[in-house]
This record gives C-alpha cells, structure tokens and sequence, in this order.
C-alpha cells in the first residue's frame, strides 16, 4: 500500500469537502489562512480512513462515521501546529511550519480554532443516533486530555536521561496511541458495533498506533528530509527520549550518546555519530520488533470481525504502519 489516501478514494473528497466548509468562515485573514494551511498540505489522513473503514468493518456505513472522521483529521492538525511550536520544528508536510510563517501567537490560535471545530463538526452530525453521536463526542474529547497529558510527558522528559521504557509506552500511549485508537472506536460506535467489537477496535487502534509512534521516532533518524516531509534527526537534538535512545543509554556505548543527547548545538557529524552508536548497539532493532510485535497483537484482534474487504484494509493499514517511509 503506498498510500492510505488509496484505500481512502473517494472518501477523501467527502473529508475534504466536510473540513473546508467548516474552515470557510473564519476571521480574521491571517487565522483563517493559518487554520486551513496545513489541512491542505496533504497528510496521509490515517486517522479518518481508519474510522471509515472500521464503520465499514463493523458492518455499519461510513456515511455517519464521515463527520466524526474529519474532526479527528482536524484534531491531529491542531496536535500538529503545536507540536511543531514545542519542538522548535521549522517544517512540516513539506513546507514551513505553521509558526514558522504566521508567527507563534497566530499558530497556537490556528490550532485552537481547528480544536474547536472538530466538536462543532461532530455536534453537526445530524440524521445520525444522538446516542451514538455523542459517545464519538466523548471518545474525541477523551483523546485530546489524553494528547495533551502526552505531550505533556514528551516534553518533561526532555530534562531526563533515566526514563524506562515502560514510561516512554505510556507517553507515546497518550500522545499518539490515543487518538488513533479514538479514530477506530469512533468508527465501530457510529458502525453500530457491540460493546465487545468497540472495545477490541479501540485496542486494535492503541496497538498500532504505538508501532505507528515507534516507527516515527525510526523515521526520524533513518529517512531523509525530502521524504518526511519534516526535519530528520529532530529528536536526536532536542535530547527526546525515545525508545531507540532510551536502549542506547542502556549500551556499552551510553557516556558519547549522552553527550549528545544532552548538547542543544550538534552538529550534523554528531547526529551521525549517535545514529552509528544506536544502530551498532542494535537499538534500532530492539525497536522495530517491538513495533511489529504490537502490529501482530493489533491484527490479532481483529478475528472477532467477520471476513469482508473491510477488515482486510484494516490489516494491510497494521502493515503499512511499519512499510511506511513517510
Ligand atoms: C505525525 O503523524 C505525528 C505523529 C503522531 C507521529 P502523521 O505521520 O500521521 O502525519 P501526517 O498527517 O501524515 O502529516
Ligand atoms: C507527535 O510526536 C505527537 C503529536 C503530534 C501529538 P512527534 O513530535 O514525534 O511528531 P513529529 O515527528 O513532529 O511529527
Ligand atoms: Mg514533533
Ligand atoms: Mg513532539
Ligand atoms: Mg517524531
């Protein structure tokens, strides 16, 4: 699968549409642009094709699940703004970061604005159960403490260098496993799923997106700026604590990984050097089978489906996790 906007077709065209006219009447000028620049760049839209393709999957339509699909792209966009805001990162999607151009105080607004039109865009799904509607609205809502507790740890262990890997899981939990995992339960809920079903759909969506994290922070240092679309090496300089790095500490090769983890000014040679020592110490790889253990769980899960094209996608999107390069 090269791309989850193939699988998406033409719903992708439906998600669009739903999030520009909802973008549509925002003022003033410098906002409204701030706000829509990034939904325009052109992500993956993982999150809302998953949702659909769950509704589907449960034997429901994706038609009620389109509303709630759209407010977690939007969701993730907002997580995006700030994100690149607390990291310092100047691009994202291919071109500059938000910040980057309209200025700090106009990108927290811009993600703020996409913050609260996610609701409004779940709270305009009408013609859909009131009663499954609002428990979308409340799986949404629960995911955002939950980015937000996250992103909360992620910056807070910048300042430590003895963080466990146990805690770096309940990080990435809440900053990324937490909303994809909504995008699923989402789906089953509008889908019309048992409480069984929902339940297994949301740990399907945890499961991958903890691979989906751990392989971010692998793109990080093993893709190229062109293809991330985002600069390589980021965590690396900011001393993030990452599964790869937290395992490098553990090496024979610790005390020189240390020194640059906890230097704020490397150099290209240095992030070099400390991608060598991860990799030779076979960090890297301690990663990815952790990964693809949780691809294997998650895809586990979903025999309580029955057999369609729909729970097919949903193994080959497991898959793509770990395929992805971007
Ligand atoms: C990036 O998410 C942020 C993380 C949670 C790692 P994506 O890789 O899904 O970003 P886009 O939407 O495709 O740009
Ligand atoms: C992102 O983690 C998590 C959220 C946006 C909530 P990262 O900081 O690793 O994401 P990228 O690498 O900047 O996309
Ligand atoms: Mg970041
Ligand atoms: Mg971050
Ligand atoms: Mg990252």
């Amino acid at each position: 699968m090269s791309d989850v906007k193939e699988i998406l077709g033409n719903y992708s065209t439906d998600i669009t549409k739903t999030i520009e006219e909802e973008l549509s009447a925002i003022t003033p000028d410098n906002l409204a642009e701030a706000s829509v620049y990034l939904t325009r760049a052109g992500g993956k839209m993982l999150r809302p094709a998953l949702t659909l393709i769950t509704a589907e999957a449960v034997g429901g339509s994706h038609k009620s699940a389109l509303r709630p699909a759209a407010a977690i792209e939007l969701i993730h966009t907002f997580s995006l703004i700030h994100d690149d805001i607390m990291d310092q990162d100047d691009m994202r999607r291919g071109m500059p970061s938000v910040h980057k151009v309209w200025g700090d105080d106009v990108a927290i607004l811009a993600g703020d604005t996409l913050f609260s039109k996610a609701f409004e865009i779940i709270i305009g799904n009408v013609g859909t159960s009131p009663e499954q509607n609002n428990k979308a609205l409340a799986t949404v809502a629960d995911a955002c403490v939950k980015i937000c507790e996250g992103q909360a740890l992620d910056m807070g262990f910048e300042e430590r260098f003895d963080v466990a890997e146990e805690e770096y899981m309940e990080m990435i939990f809440k900053k990324t496993g937490a909303l994809i995992a909504a995008a699923t339960k989402a789906g089953a809920i509008m889908g019309g799923a048992s409480d069984e079903v929902i339940d297994a759909m949301y740990d399907y969506g945890r499961l991958i997106g903890l691979a989906f994290q751990i392989q971010d922070d692998y793109l990080d240092l093993a893709s190229d700026e062109e293809t991330l679309g985002k600069p390589i090496g980021s965590d690396i300089g900011k001393g993030k604590m990452t599964v790869i790095a937290i395992k490098g500490l553990a090496s024979d090769d610790s005390g020189r990984l240390l020194e640059i983890l906890k230097d704020d000014e490397n150099s290209p040679e240095d992030i070099g050097e400390a991608i060598g020592i991860l990799t030779d110490c076979g960090a890297i790889e301690y990663a990815r089978n952790l990964a693809l253990e949780s691809v294997n769980q998650a895809k586990e899960l979903l025999e309580i489906l029955d057999d369609s094209s729909f729970k097919h996608t949903l193994v080959k999107i497991a898959d793509f996790v770990l395929e992805r390069s971007a």
